[in-house]
């Protein structure tokens, strides 16, 4: 397989309607490392993270112009559809959402049967396994593969809902603030996850814990808003240890040191 390369955002403008939620957006994005996005509530994060797998639209009147491309390709690019979009990109939320009346093994698979893969009982037990023991699962729900997904702990069900996420084999995985209903035992557990993820996908993460910023990524990206109906815009990106020690720009430093100091 060749080398996963960089997500290119360029010149990306979002809107809900006649509302411009974010503006101006080029930003590369490290393939196999982990980005942190921060910033103040409202300042467009998570309406970012949803534009990379076209899960923005699906609000009616939501759109996005600019370029953003993925491996190569431009996912909005009018021959591209958007339900492969989202298999190549996929996404976890804040609350974990495993499918109320699945099995922990169907919410597992259900995203491939979804995507329509034809697969044996015996392939399909055998991704379930990789995609549980992906998501650091498979030793606490083995025993238990047929009980309800929402028998589980909430630390248990976000990790579902990653091995769910992985078991489609995306090429990256979105995070909007995953940790934020957590306990701090839960919230780690996560974090070496995503560590030990890295390794294979491009994880892009939202989390207002700046400490979790710092632990979990590679590069961190702050985005900001000048007022209440004024567009986000990306301030600044960088090294991770830069943005929390020695950043560019006065509004990410003032940023920072407010949450610390
Ligand atoms: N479905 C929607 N329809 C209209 N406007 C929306 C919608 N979702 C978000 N917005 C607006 O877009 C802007 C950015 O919201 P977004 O949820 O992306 O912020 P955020 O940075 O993720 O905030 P938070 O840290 O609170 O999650 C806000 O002004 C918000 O009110
Ligand atoms: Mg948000």
């Amino acid at each position: 397989m060749a080398a996963p390369q960089p997500i290119n955002v360029e010149d990306l403008d979002i809107h809900y309607g006649d509302f411009l939620a974010v503006q101006g957006v080029d930003v590369q994005i490290r393939p196999r490392s982990v980005t942190a996005l921060i910033g103040p509530s409202g300042c467009g994060k998570s309406t970012f993270l949803r534009t990379l797998n076209r899960m923005h639209e699906v609000i009616p009147g939501a759109y996005a112009t600019g370029r953003v491309e993925i491996n190569g390709e431009d996912i909005y690019d009018p021959k591209v559809d958007p339900v492969n979009v989202r298999r190549r990109v996929g996404m976890v939320f804040q609350k974990a959402n495993p499918f109320p009346t699945m099995s922990i093994r169907d919410n597992v698979l259900a995203g491939v049967k979804l995507n329509n893969r034809r697969i044996s009982r015996a392939a399909a037990d055998e991704l379930m396994e990789r995609a549980l023991r992906g998501a650091n699962l498979w030793n606490e729900v083995k025993d238990r593969l047929d009980k309800p997904g929402m028998g589980l702990s909430g630390g248990q069900q976000q990790r579902l809902c990653i091995a769910r996420t992985i078991a489609v084999e995306p090429e990256v995985v979105l995070m909007d603030e995953p940790c934020s209903a957590l306990d701090p035992i839960s919230t780690l557990a996560i974090e070496d996850l995503i560590h030990e993820l890295k390794q294979e996908y491009t994880i892009v993460i939202v989390t207002h814990n700046m400490q979790q910023a710092s632990r979990v990524s590679d590069r961190t990206g702050f985005f900001n808003i000048a007022g209440t109906g004024k567009p986000g815009h990306l301030i600044e990106i960088d090294d991770t240890d830069t943005i929390f020690t020695n950043p560019s720009n006065t509004q990410t430093e003032d940023y920072i040191s407010g949450r610390f100091g």
